[in-house]
């Protein structure tokens, strides 16, 4: 996995150490950040020494086994453990990944996790993602159509316009791309990021959709589309191996080819 450079946004200082039981064989160590806005107080990294012989082999296994058996008041986010929901999503020893689909083992010496580079902190490694969503819903992610459905049948799509969705519908919003994305880190309240913009050409490409002048006209902007510099972390960092620079990509071909 490549490594981003996380942003020296605040102090981080040393906090607690915790220590793996007496006779632990297999022990690995964790450097957790942990932030309480509420408190005023500066964020600080807690270091837990783990039995992991005891323990799940994902990362998020790791995580869980710490708030159930070593420290309660530790806060993240996750649901399906299946790499589906894209709420475990965190920065794991410098990369945005899912904590439940990366294992403890692909990583060697400590392992540092932080929340999502770039976005305000609710509380340790949950990342408020309002603004994320709220881009998202911008790009009016649904389909949108004029003439009336057919009766008594689907929309249909031939073989060839159902295969332009592939590598697109399958993105589940974990943002590990647009927290990647350092023209996001510094525009990101005009700049729509690759997950919106991925999510946009979900939409624009798609056969039945009979708005992809409107969503081309909204993304007509110096900044919501523009400001991507094809540095391709976003690419990097996904997940679910979608491309999001080649979507964005393929928005900028498409402005241009509605112009000739
Ligand atoms: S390719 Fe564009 S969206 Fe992706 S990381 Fe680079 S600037 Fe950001
Ligand atoms: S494109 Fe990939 S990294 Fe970005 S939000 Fe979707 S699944 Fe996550
Ligand atoms: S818990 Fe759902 S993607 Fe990790």
């Amino acid at each position: 996995m490549a490594e981003f450079t996380l942003p020296a946004n605040s102090q981080v200082m040393e906090g607690s150490t915790f220590d793996a039981p007496a006779g632990a064989k297999k022990v690995r160590t964790f450097r957790v950040y942990r932030y309480d806005p509420s408190t005023g107080n500066n964020p600080y990294l807690d270091t837990y020494h783990l039995d992991i012989d005891n323990c799940g082999p994902m990362v998020l296994d790791a995580l869980i086994k710490i708030k159930n058996e070593v420290d309660p008041t530790l806060n993240f986010r996750r649901s399906c453990r299946e790499g589906i929901c894209g709420s475990c999503a965190m920065n794991i020893g410098g990369s945005n990944t899912l904590a439940c689909t990366v294992g403890i083992d692909d990583f060697d010496g400590e392992i540092a996790i932080y929340p999502l580079p770039h976005q305000p902190v609710v509380r340790d490694l949950i990342s408020d993602l309002t603004q994320f969503y709220a881009q998202y819903a911008s790009v009016k992610p649904w389909l949108q159509t004029d003439t009336p459905a057919p009766t008594g049948r689907e929309r249909l799509q031939s073989k060839e316009d159902r295969a332009k969705l592939d590598g697109l519908y399958e993105c589940i919003l974990c943002a590990c791309c647009s927290t990647s994305c350092p023209s996001y880190w510094w525009n990101s309240d005009r700049y729509l990021g690759p997950a919106a913009l991925l999510n946009s050409y979900r939409w624009i490409v798609d056969s039945r959709d009979e708005s992809t002048g409107e969503r081309l006209d909204d993304l007509e902007d110096p900044f919501k589309l523009y400001r991507c510099h094809t540095i391709m972390n976003c690419t990097t960092a996904c997940p679910k191996g979608l491309n999001p620079a080649k979507a964005i990509a393929e928005i900028k071909k498409t402005m241009v080819m509605r112009q000739v």
